[in-house]
């Protein structure tokens, strides 16, 4: 079974994901695949978390894994993408994870033999990020609707921003964006960052996302924590129950204050693991 976006994703296909993962994580779930299944990992765009915790969550599984490094591989003879992606189909591996800075990629891959799990594309979608963060928002608040998510900062450039979007809406959530103006979306309706971080119970920072701007956004630098960044005073005046989540890699000092990436209301390092354990429920669900 493919994973490309969560467009045609219910609240219940989510909820029972969350379960496996949950299932997986407390150790009541257990799979060993025996090394007879093989997972291919091919990023063409830097990853850390998502590309290792897969190569992990393969591993747990008892699966053998490929990693692809495009630095030193036929790309540099000019073999294409698509070509790249159509050899290790041919060699039948039994899931593909790819993650492309190209937009929706994968409608080019409609009849691969292999399931395809997206790793991320471009500035479309992560739905695997998306996905552990609902099992870290479920493991805090017990639900994944009816709570209020502020997502803050290059709302425009950020893949993970549009997926949350999309999919904490449809799961009956207030969604609310806050972020400088080159960072705003024409059609989204932006609020003010020091009215709203009292109100929410789920503060979803983002990574300022330098290699897709493509021109300078005219921002101070030197201020942006004070101005638009997740800085002490605003921490202050977070609801006690409130979280904050990160997708990480973050920029410490800029999007958030650095003592606060392990203060007690910060989730960060959770949802890391939180993606390990979803991605073992996703190459599950991958090889039925
Ligand atoms: N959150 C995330 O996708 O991180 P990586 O780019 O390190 O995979």
């Amino acid at each position: 079974m493919n994973l490309l976006n969560l467009y045609d994703y219910s609240k219940d296909d989510i909820l029972s994901l969350i379960e496996l993962a949950l299932e997986f994580k407390s150790g009541q779930k257990k799979v060993n695949y025996n090394q007879e299944k093989v997972v291919c990992n091919l990023f063409f765009e830097p990853s850390t978390r998502t590309h290792y915790s897969f190569e992990m969550a393969a591993k747990r599984l008892g699966c053998q894994t490929i990693s692809f490094n495009p630095s030193g591989s036929s790309l540099e003879k000019n073999e294409t993408f698509y070509d790249t992606v159509k050899f290790f189909e041919a060699i039948q591996p039994d899931a593909l994870v790819i993650r492309s800075s190209e937009d929706n990629y994968y409608e080019q891959f409609n009849n691969l033999e292999v399931p395809l799990i997206n790793g991320g594309d471009g500035k479309s979608n992560h739905p695997t990020q998306s996905l552990l963060d609902l099992v870290t928002i479920y493991e805090n608040f017990n639900t994944i609707s009816g709570l209020k998510v502020l997502i803050v900062g290059d709302i425009k450039h950020s893949r993970v921003a549009h997926t949350n979007i999309d999919i904490l809406e449809r799961l009956g959530n207030e969604v609310f964006l806050t972020g400088p103006k080159p960072f705003q979306e024409e059609g989204l309706f932006f609020v003010d960052f020091d009215e709203y971080i009292s109100k929410v119970d789920v503060v979803m920072l983002l990574r300022m996302q330098f290699e897709r701007h493509s021109e300078d956004s005219g921002l101070n630098y030197d201020t942006y924590l004070d101005e638009y960044g997740l800085n002490k005073k605003r921490y202050a005046l977070m609801k006690d129950e409130a979280i904050i989540i990160h997708p990480a890699p973050f920029n410490r000092g800029l999007e958030i204050d650095t003592d606060l990436v392990e203060s007690p209301k910060s989730k960060i390092f959770e949802q890391m693991r939180n993606g390990l354990y979803l991605r073992m429920a996703v190459l599950y669900n991958a090889f039925k």
